[in-house]
């Protein structure tokens, strides 16, 4: 009797797999996902007819003992090696993932040839664009004299066969996973099969032969890494590189990481040489102010372990629409919603016949909540029409109640502000026991976002009365 190939559903998106064709994965809820795939895998023999093979006896080792030299190699590139926790571990697997032209292969062309400078072989294998292609960028780059070992194939067991020869690899860079494929699989590239059995082999490798491996990911629509979902608990650390499509800053955040940090963010600009790296982010962020308009306010941020002022941007004007709009970028809309429905609770701000749109400057994606006084700040702001002072950083958290909560990392936020010359903060009333004031600043401390609100509103009416007069 012929035996039936060992066909199966698998989910595109979790991968999970179904002997039948059905709409929606219950796996991760996502509709028209499952493909036909060959899920044998290597042998099509059935089992009890495989020969057997006998355990082979390995030796159990200890906790403690020596371990190999140096286990981080950082890149020298200072951003990215915050990212990493500092420096890529021995034997470990990166999965970057970022949409299409947001720099990923920039970043990894940069990364290897700062490596390869430094003397330890780095290996950029591309799956997508020819040798060409990535010559003319690495000249672009003028990276073009560094010693990196460069090839355009696709096919996991050669690049396996070829890395294995010579001096071990330090660096392997793999762009991207979704175009590898193996003969292990009869799968087509890309699918969730073939993508999770390349990358099963390549990690593989680098766990036996010491090398850092960086697999490029593609993403989705909602920025997920595509396919396979699997390949995430695979790998040690998975990075996401972001940025808003029309402008040049980038941002490298840690998803997941063994090694390190997941809170760090490593901020770029992309320049037409490449990807600069940007230590002092605030000021990057604070560039291009709007000195003296209504609504908006720096929030003093921190991101992983470094202050960050950013300045968050709001404009409220009255809806023609039944149902008024509500557009944000770089915040969470519902800690939105949460202030706005506080300010129209607590404070008598009427924001029901207003449209609302937020933004955070620069691209950053905020998710402190730290952020909800500046964002109710600059929200106020913008409806009283009252500009805030040009000198003021504001943060806190806000509570339902209405009461402005103390959040950690005050003095940092405080010195970052000074640094950058403000004068001023605005900052929850219990933060003032704590150090900071030394900072230099004059506090203003607030202990609901009533008094805020009132404030703000009083040099809106001020304004309005000087311009009438
Ligand atoms: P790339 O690294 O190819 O993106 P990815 O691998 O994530 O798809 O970067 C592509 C974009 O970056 C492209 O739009 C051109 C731009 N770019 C610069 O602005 N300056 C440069 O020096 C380089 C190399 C690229
Ligand atoms: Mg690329």
């Amino acid at each position: 009797m012929a035996r039936a190939a060992a066909l199966s559903f698998v989910c595109q998106n979790c991968g999970t797999a179904y002997n039948k064709w059905q709409g929606k994965c219950e796996g991760c809820g996502e509709w028209n996902t499952l493909a036909e795939e060959d899920v044998s895998g290597a042998s099509s023999m059935p089992a009890n007819l495989r020969p057997k093979r006998k355990g082979r006896v390995f030796p159990l080792e200890s906790l403690t003992g020596a371990t190999q030299d140096a286990p981080r190699l950082p890149s020298g590139m200072g951003e990215l090696d915050r990212v990493t926790g500092g420096g890529f571990v021995r034997g470990s697997v990166l999965l970057v993932g970022g949409d299409p032209g947001i720099g990923k292969s920039t970043l990894l062309t940069q990364a290897t040839s700062m490596l390869a400078r430094a003397g330890h072989r780095a290996v950029y294998i591309s799956g997508e664009e020819a040798i060409a292609q990535v010559r003319l960028r690495a000249a672009r780059l003028g990276l073009a004299d560094a010693a990196v070992q460069l090839a355009a194939e696709t096919s996991v067991e050669d690049i396996i066969a070829t890395l294995s020869e010579g001096k071990p690899p330090r660096l392997v860079v793999i762009d991207s996973i979704q175009t590898m494929w193996t003969d292990t699989v009869d799968s087509a590239p890309g699918t969730v099969t073939q993508v999770r059995a390349s990358a099963q082999a390549l990690i593989r490798f680098a766990k036996k032969s010491g090398a850092a491996l960086i697999l490029v990911g593609h993403v989705t629509k909602d920025g997920q890494i595509a396919g396979p979902r699997v390949v995430e608990h695979m790998v040690d650390a998975v990075l996401s590189f972001e940025g808003e499509g029309s402008q040049q800053f980038r941002i490298l955040r840690a998803v997941k990481n063994r090694f390190g940090p997941t809170d760090e963010i490593g901020v770029f600009e992309m320049t037409g040489l490449g990807l600069r790296e940007v230590s002092n982010p605030s000021e990057l962020f604070l560039s291009e102010r709007d000195l003296g308009s209504p609504g908006t306010a720096v929030f003093a941020g921190i991101e992983g372990t470094r202050p960050v002022l950013v300045e968050l941007q709001a404009l409220v004007a009255p809806t023609s629409l039944g149902t008024p709009r509500r557009a944000v970028v770089g915040w969470d809309s519902s800690r939105l919603s949460m202030v706005l429905a506080v300010l129209e609770a607590h404070c008598g701000v009427k924001l029901s016949g207003y449209d609302v749109y937020f933004n955070v400057a620069g691209g950053l994606r905020i998710q402190e909540p730290a952020a909800d006084m500046a964002a109710a700040a600059a929200l106020v702001s913008s409806l009283a029409n009252a500009p805030l002072p040009v000198d003021a950083v504001y943060f806190g958290e806000i509570s339902l109640s209405g009461a402005v909560r103390p959040v950690a990392q005050t003095t940092a936020r405080l010195k970052e502000a000074a640094k950058l010359g403000f004068g001023r903060a605005v900052l929850p009333e219990t933060a003032r026991g704590e150090p900071g004031g030394d900072a230099g600043l004059s506090l203003t401390s607030v202990g609901s976002l009533t008094s805020l609100v009132a404030e703000i509103a009083a040099r809106g009416k001020a304004r309005k009365s000087r311009e009438d007069a």
